[in-house]
């Protein structure tokens, strides 16, 4: 197998795209030989040593791929050998193959395409859980989607949507903007020439939002959270700006507002039944054309480093793909 593996925390830089032997999987894992595997943010700072995740050394990053199943470990009886399936397995997916846990890989239903299928439970997975759980969303509010051309951004605008709630989509660029309003999005900010507090008052009728996604945190948090509606839940999804805000609690009481904490990764570990029934949910929505990952590029295994680069410089529009021909 080739795979990219991190032996220091000193980021991609250090790292090569090199041959290992392939793993044997141990009891109650598969082997999967890696189609695609999906650029999520945590990727940049896990081989760092930023994220909460810390996975003894060396690791092979890639939180989530897809694939079909190459070979599978004693005990695994719910999988077949050649099936298609998606992992979510926290590394492991920046390879050509990975041997994984057989709980965290999903046989995919008939008419999931691989490359949906790498870019799809990790964000759709906690944008549901933030929006329909967190937040129990109702029809008709109103959901202010901060970086909402990103990864876990385009899939809250389409959940929203989804839901029925009303989307106002913010983003960095009118390029952005733009793809939001070909996702579905009712409105768009741009919060880098647009006042924000200003625009959205307009846009609500001076109600502010009901419900505020908010993947992207440092100093855009404070004059978001000042316009929220009455009753709002302000939903705290990550930090990818960098800062982590401080924010008055004064402004919680005056709407009567909520700050809600979202971790998808631990809501699937302590609430595997709740998150199987979301992500048959998703499913469901995506047969039906109501989500779709919106890809923006798909790079060879061996680009990691591009990859890297464009998600950190802001460029990635939707998800990032590494495939393996
Ligand atoms: N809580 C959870 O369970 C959970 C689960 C998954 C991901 N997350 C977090 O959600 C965040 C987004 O993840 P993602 O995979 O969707 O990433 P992504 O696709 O790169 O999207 C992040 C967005 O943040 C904005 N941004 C602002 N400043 C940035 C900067 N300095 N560098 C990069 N992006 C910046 C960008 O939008 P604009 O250019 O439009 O500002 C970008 O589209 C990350 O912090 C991640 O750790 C949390």
């Amino acid at each position: 197998m080739k795979a990219w593996m991190c032996e220091t925390l000193d980021g991609i830089g250090a790292m090569q795209w090199r041959e290992h032997p392939t793993p044997e999987p141990k009891p109650g894992e598969v082997r999967i030989a890696v189609r695609a595997a999906s650029l999520n943010f945590p990727d940049l700072l896990i081989v760092e040593g930023k994220y909460q995740f810390k996975p003894p050394l060396p690791f092979v990053p890639g939180a989530e791929f897809s694939g079909t199943v190459d070979a599978l470990g004693e005990g695994v009886t719910h999988l077949k050998l050649g099936a298609p399936v998606a992992a979510i397995a926290g590394t492991g997916g920046f390879a050509t193959h990975a041997c994984v846990e057989a709980t965290r890989v999903l046989p995919l239903p008939p008419g999931f395409s691989l490359d949906d299928a790498a870019a799809f439970a990790f964000t759709y997975g906690t944008s549901h859980h933030a929006l329909i759980d967190r937040a129990a969303l109702q029809p008709g509010e109103t959901v202010l989607v901060l970086g909402a051309a990103g990864g876990v951004g385009s899939a809250a605008l389409q959940i929203a949507k989804a839901a029925g709630a009303k989307v106002i989509a913010a983003a960095s660029t009118d390029e952005k903007c733009a793809l939001c309003t070909e996702l579905g999005a009712d409105a768009t900010l741009n919060y880098t020439t647009q006042n924000v507090r200003d625009t959205l008052k307009a846009l609500t009728g001076g109600k502010g939002p009901d419900v505020v996604y908010d993947p992207v945190g440092g100093d855009l948090a404070e004059p978001v959270f000042r316009s929220i509606g009455w009753r709002g839940r302000y939903l705290v999804i990550g930090f990818a700006g960098g800062g982590i805000p401080a924010l008055p609690w004064n402004l919680a009481l005056l709407k009567g507002a909520s700050v809600v904490g979202v971790f998808w990764g631990e809501f699937v570990k302590r609430e595997p039944k709740a998150s199987a029934a979301a992500l048959a949910q998703l499913a469901g929505w995506y047969a039906q054309g109501k989500v779709k990952p919106v890809i923006d590029l798909k790079l060879p295994m061996d680009q990691l480093p591009a990859a890297y680069a464009r998600m950190g410089t802001r460029q990635v529009k939707g998800k990032l793909l590494l495939v393996n021909e």
